[in-house]
């Protein structure tokens, strides 16, 4: 699927903001602090009403102004869809080929995108909790069922741990109850989860050695419940721990991803660079994952990644994402790359949140 046009108004520096990429590489360079990232995150925004940076919405709105709006066209390969987001003073109202919908998350989906940016190397460095982010975050957009088994499991846990938390021995049928609830949402998520991962594993690899020849990235999916024993068991042999701890200590809000480089944990061994091109190499693979169920190639965007790639990393890269999906690249360097980037691309210079096709 191909973006065919963006208009910002209001969205952080960006104000009467149009973009219209081609097909293929798109370049859009500029100095640092001018809008490049900003122009990614409001497409990410369109796609999954979310940000990479902010949970807080308002940090979206340009600083004096009330009100944002972002419209994104997107030609799929059997139809075209417009999304629409208008956020007025905390209210945001979501279109979608011009009708209104009624729940923000009904629009995951219509239009998909693979985001790379210079938060993601958290993905190997930082907590479990933000691999469970990314986890939850691809499967909602990929995964119909998905979002709303995550919800449901979320609120068991919050009513499970106020019932463990109540000051009395909680009630021993209310707590059988949650748990069977727990039990029923949970496997849908460690399921999805599981084939996700092993889904992911052999293309991530495949791209990491393209763009780091020689070493081997291996990744691996760490469910919290790792014996085969059904989780309403684990539940019930975990439960007097549980009520000491006033929480619910087992369970998918505990797994974890892990990412090995030549068989060490990346986390903790890999280089910099290494953990760049690991989570590089992941988007990489999600790109053909989503193309595998969506039928065709996601919307790839990828915010600096060359800042921290040598040349002959960068070259290699360059190859991977000549794959045929439309690409929207940010770089800080204003010319010298050219010979890198090749003819093909299409250049974009951003300045003071202004764009101009070169
Ligand atoms: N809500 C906002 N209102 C106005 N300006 C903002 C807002 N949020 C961020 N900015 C400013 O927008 C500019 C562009 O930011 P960014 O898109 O991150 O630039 P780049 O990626 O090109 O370095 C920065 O100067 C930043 O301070
Ligand atoms: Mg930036």
């Amino acid at each position: 699927m191909n973006l065919v046009e963006l208009n910002c108004d209001g969205f952080r520096s960006l104000s009467g903001l149009c973009f219209k990429p081609a097909p293929g590489v798109n370049i859009i360079r500029g100095h640092n602090a001018q809008g490049k990232t900003s122009l990614l995150e409001a497409l990410l925004f369109a796609a999954t009403s979310k940000s990479h940076r902010t949970s807080q919405e308002t940090d979206l709105v340009q600083h004096g102004a009330r009100e944002f709006h972002v419209a994104a066209r997107v030609q799929r390969s059997d139809r075209e869809v417009a999304i629409e987001v208008n956020w007025w003073q905390g209210v945001k109202r979501v279109r979608v080929n011009g009708l209104a919908l009624s729940r923000v998350s009904d629009l995951l989906g219509k239009i998909n995108v693979v985001f790379f940016s210079q938060e993601d190397v958290g993905l190997v460095r930082g907590s479990a909790a933000q691999r469970r982010r990314f986890l939850d975050m691809e499967l909602s957009q990929l995964m119909p069922g998905y979002l709303h088994a995550l919800q449901q499991y979320r609120q068991v846990v919050r009513q499970r741990n106020e019932l463990l938390r109540g000051g009395r021995r909680p009630d021993p049928d209310l707590l059988g109850a949650w748990d069977e609830q727990l039990g029923t949402h949970g496997s849908v998520l460690m399921e999805e989860r599981r084939r996700f991962v092993e889904s992911l594993a052999g293309p991530a690899q495949e791209a990491y050695g393209q763009v780091a020849q020689g070493e081997r990235l291996q990744v691996a999916y760490r469910p919290d419940l790792r014996d085969g024993v059904p989780f309403t068991e684990v539940l019930a042999a975990s439960r007097d721990s549980d009520i000491r701890q006033g929480m619910t200590t087992r369970g998918p809000h505990r797994d974890d991803l892990e990412f090995l480089v030549d068989g060490e944990p990346a986390r903790h061994f890999a280089s910099q660079g290494q953990q760049r091109t690991a989570v590089l190499a992941l988007k990489l693979a999600e790109l053909e994952l989503v193309r595998d169920r969506a039928g065709e190639y996601p919307i790839l965007m990828l915010d600096d990644v060359l800042s921290e790639l040598d040349t002959k990393r960068s070259r290699r890269l360059f190859s991977v994402v000549r794959c045929g999906a439309q690409c929207l690249m940010t770089t800080t360097d204003l010319g010298s790359q050219d010979a890198l980037f090749g003819a093909e691309c299409v250049y974009f210079l951003i300045r003071n949140g202004q764009l101009v096709r070169q």
